[in-house]
């Protein structure tokens, strides 16, 4: 809310026949003014200015009001966009009410625990463990102020609430306090998680001695879901269409390590899976990924995972190739030349993927062979519904390679197994991005079709039909 006073402060600065005589000629009669009336139609003025009062009056259609109602209704804006327009004219810095009013409470919330969580950090003495757990990362004073990490000593507890004068059950909702009063997040460095516009929508709070779990998440709100969210995506997004390209990591201090070395096109998934709507969101900055996850097994199996909706999307995928267990390792170890290299030697996903799973199969035995082919098979039709149908004779070309057989055996044999196996549930088949209204036509039909007769299909598989 911007309170009466501004209001009035806005229009007593406006001079309504200057305001009015922006857009109308103005005709004098006495002390007051007139004009046709641009709210009716009229051939003789009903329209006056009253400058003692510093209003508007029709005598015709009687529309009637201050400057500020004059914007709004001329300019056919919300009140809001015509509060905007008259402050500037009038010289007066609304924006701190602006904010209050746009943010919706949960997330006002948010922020303000965030600034005190992030004052409490930067008070704290060098000595500190958590001073000393950051710096052993990497993170000095400077960096935790760029990526705006706090602290919780538990000195907060529900103070901040108290102000908002809300119920006290909102505090546990948005994971920040719990029931008995105590904060969630004590002892650990809070990582404000941001939502597209830099609106903080959840924490996590990374443990600094060892203490379980050691990432401790905001449960999910209206603004925060994991699936839609990627960490560090409000910073990296203009610098994403500039380098034309993205770094897709697993972890927080993944994300934060590369935009640290200069790899600001780095954005994290939340610690879960990559999502159709992770995709849809990236797809619009750029069109190529290199993924950039830990090299055990779970991040692989995170990177295998990540294909499906990367290339329903259309993306140009390549799989960086390093040998520590995750970016931020990578850094400590070998520095920006590390992660350099490593996505110089990214390997393209067709290229990846006859590599990966040759250490799965043991192509030395026919069964073996067997195995691994119905493998291939599988992604050989995953790749046929893609946008990158035309890469097909490269990748069987280095199946080929692999088990030093010919290319036209190789095909042959995937495609007789395509023949028998059914692998077309699990598929994905390619999103056209330009054609939006079509696509959601098109969910349409599907849910109709689902109504009419039933379906396999789960909601994660229509959301991108
Ligand atoms: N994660 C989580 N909760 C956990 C463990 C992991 O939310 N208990 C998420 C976090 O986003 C984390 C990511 O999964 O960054 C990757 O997990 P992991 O590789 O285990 O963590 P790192 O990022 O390597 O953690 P750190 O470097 O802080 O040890
Ligand atoms: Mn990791």
């Amino acid at each position: 809310m911007i309170p009466k006073e501004i209001l009035d402060e806005i229009n007593s600065r406006l001079n309504i026949k200057d305001i009015v005589g922006n857009y109308l000629s103005l005709k004098r009669t006495g002390k007051n003014y007139t004009a046709l009336c641009p709210f009716h139609p009229e051939d003789t003025p009903s329209f006056f200015i009253f400058p003692t009062t510093n209003t508007f009056h029709c005598f015709g259609c009687g529309a009637h009001g201050d400057p500020i109602s004059f914007i709004q209704k001329y300019e056919q804006l919300s009140f809001i966009d015509a509060v905007k327009k008259a402050a500037n004219l009038a010289g007066i810095d609304i924006s701190k009410y602006l904010k209050k009013r746009e943010l919706p409470t949960e997330l006002q919330i948010f922020e303000s625990y965030h600034n005190k969580y992030k004052e409490i950090l930067l008070n704290l003495p060098k000595s500190h463990p958590a001073w000393n757990y950051l710096i052993k990362r990497g993170i000095s004073r400077d960096y935790a102020e760029r990526f705006e990490l706090g602290f919780s000593n538990g000195s907060l507890k529900s103070s901040i609430l108290d102000d908002f004068d809300l119920p006290p059950t909102l505090g546990s909702e948005l994971g920040i306090i719990r029931k008995d009063g105590s904060e969630v997040f004590n002892n650990r460095i809070i990582i404000p998680i941001k939502d597209d516009f830099g609106r903080v929508v959840a924490f996590a709070g990374r443990s600094i001695n060892n203490e379980i779990p050691k990432y401790l998440n905001s449960p999910e709100n209206k603004f925060f879901q994991k699936s839609k969210i990627l960490f560090l995506y409000d910073k990296a997004k203009n610098i994403i269409k500039r380098e034309k390209y993205t770094i897709l990591v697993e972890g927080y201090f993944d994300a934060i390590s590369m935009h640290i070395n200069g790899f600001e096109n780095s954005v994290a998934i939340l610690g879960s899976a990559f999502t159709a709507n992770h995709a849809k969101k990236l797809i619009k900055l750029t069109d190529k990924v290199i993924t950039m996850f830990d090299m055990d097994a779970a991040g692989q199996n995170a990177t295998l995972k990540s294909f499906d909706y990367l290339l329903s999307y259309g993306f140009q995928v390549a799989i960086s190739q390093y040998n520590t267990k995750d970016p931020d390792e990578l850094i400590k170890k070998q520095g920006k030349n590390g992660v350099l290299k490593a996505l110089e030697n990214s390997k393209k996903f067709y290229d990846f993927i006859p590599e990966y799973y040759k250490d799965k199969y043991n192509i030395n035995d026919e069964f073996g062979i067997e195995q691994y082919l119905e493998k291939m098979a599988e992604w050989y039709l995953k790749f046929q519904k893609s946008k990158h149908a035309a890469i097909l004779d490269t990748f069987i070309k280095r199946i080929s390679l692999i088990l030093l057989k010919p290319e036209n055996n190789i095909k042959k044999a995937i495609e007789n197994i395509l023949k028998y196996k059914k692998f077309n549930k699990k598929i994905i088949p390619y999103v056209s991005q330009t054609e939006d209204s079509i696509s959601s036509k098109q969910k349409n039909i599907m849910s109709l079709i689902n109504n009419l007769y039933g379906s396999g299909l789960n909601t994660k598989d229509l959301e991108i039909i």
